[in-house]
């Protein structure tokens, strides 16, 4: 009689049970703050695999894409492909799946195997494409191939088709602005330094293109900003009307100073380009360069990064500047924490930028939000 009654109860109590779970579980995820280096978890539940990576901002929404790495000792190979996630608040991020899938075919350039690291999704208005730019390294090659790759998809979240891959701006001398003395630019018959014999031994084939980013100025034009001449010299290189190839006209900066993962903003018509140096995986000290304009002259400012862990850039290095959509002169510094011997676990450490002394600074924060920053 007694286990009758409760049989009828039991439907109840379990869909009662399972609904405490669920609202449990939703509130769980509801995150309203950044805790750099934390695990963060997204919609359901899982650490966030987009490493290496940049944000693209639509029409309300954050798409982030990273390089989705596995668990073990993969290392630095491309099994999957680059993850993408959506978020409206910067803080709870949606799994959107593998926005560009690497390759079951051998022969492709993006084989499963491969290194495809650093990918940046911008927008083009006039196609209405999404176009992602990347660094490519081909399977089993190590580090040799330094090219550069593109894919296009119709969709923020994809899929993606790999279009290409290759070095930039084969047979092109960079750009002068005009007055440059002939003594200050390079000359493939009298080379000064170790870069310079890299870039002219470079010129027949394209230029050398590793750690990346893409930056859309306000007018409209993009720029693929990359590591170059054996991760010597970074070179800011203007794409095409469609942002779908490069159009020749290139400049180098700060050379044979061995500068990698360029993150790039405009802040009152000031250009911030922040890099690190070249330890691999290893932490090292952030260097920050300005400029009034794309084209230079570029000048070195220090470590923009303050306080305990600022040499070592609090353990991160840089991936992305992310403007903060509707608010003004708001600006996250986004880095990435890597763990090598288990990629996946990598971290991310975003911080506020600050404007200080007509320069910008980064300090650590265990834990903060979007009304922090000023
Ligand atoms: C880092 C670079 C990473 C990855 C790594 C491989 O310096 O920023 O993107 O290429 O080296 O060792």
């Amino acid at each position: 009689m007694l286990n009758k009654r409760l049989a009828g109860f039991t439907p109840v109590f379990v869909f009662l049970l399972l609904m405490v779970n669920y609202i449990a579980s939703a509130q769980q995820v509801k995150l309203t703050s950044f805790e750099p280096g934390a695990i963060w978890k997204d919609n359901n539940g899982v650490h966030i695999n987009a490493h290496g990576g940049g944000i693209l901002y639509q029409k309300g929404v954050y798409y982030w894409y990273g390089e989705h790495k596995v668990e073990g000792d993969a290392g630095n190979r491309a099994m999957v492909g680059v993850h993408c996630y959506s978020s409206r608040d910067l803080y709870n991020w949606k799994d959107e799946g593998i926005a560009l899938k690497v390759s079951q075919d051998s022969t492709s350039d993006i084989a499963k195997g491969c290194i495809l690291e650093r990918p940046k999704v911008v927008y083009n208005k006039k196609t209405r494409k999404y176009v992602m730019w990347f660094h490519l390294e081909l399977r089993g090659q190590g580090y040799k191939a330094a090219r550069t790759g593109l894919a296009i998809s119709d969709k923020a979240t994809g899929p993606f088709n790999f279009v290409k891959s290759y070095r930039p701006n084969p047979g092109i001398m960079p750009y002068y602005p005009a007055g440059t003395p002939v003594s200050e630019q390079l000359n493939c018959k009298d080379t000064k330094n170790e870069s310079e014999t890299f870039f002219c031994r470079d010129l027949p084939g394209g230029q050398m293109a590793r750690d990346m980013t893409v930056f859309v100025d306000d007018d409209g034009k993009a720029y693929h900003i990359f590591s170059s001449e054996e991760n010597a010299t970074l070179h800011i290189a203007e794409l095409n009307d469609t942002y779908t190839g490069h159009t020749g006209k290139f400049v180098r900066v700060y050379p044979d100073q061995a500068t990698e993962a360029p993150a790039i903003f405009k802040h009152n018509g000031v250009y911030y380009l922040i890099g690190s140096g070249t330890t691999g995986w290893a932490p090292n000290p952030a260097r920050l360069l300005s400029s009034p304009s794309i084209w230079g002259p570029w000048t070195y400012q220090g470590n923009p990064c303050r306080g305990d862990g600022a040499k070592i850039t609090f353990g991160g290095q840089s991936t992305h500047i992310l403007p903060v959509a509707g608010k003004k002169d708001a600006f996250i510094f986004m880095a990435d924490k890597w763990t090598p011997k288990n990629a996946i676990d990598g971290r991310y450490i975003w911080l506020p930028i600050k404007f200080e002394d007509g320069t910008m600074v980064i300090e650590w924060k265990d834990k903060w939000t979007l009304a922090d920053i000023k």
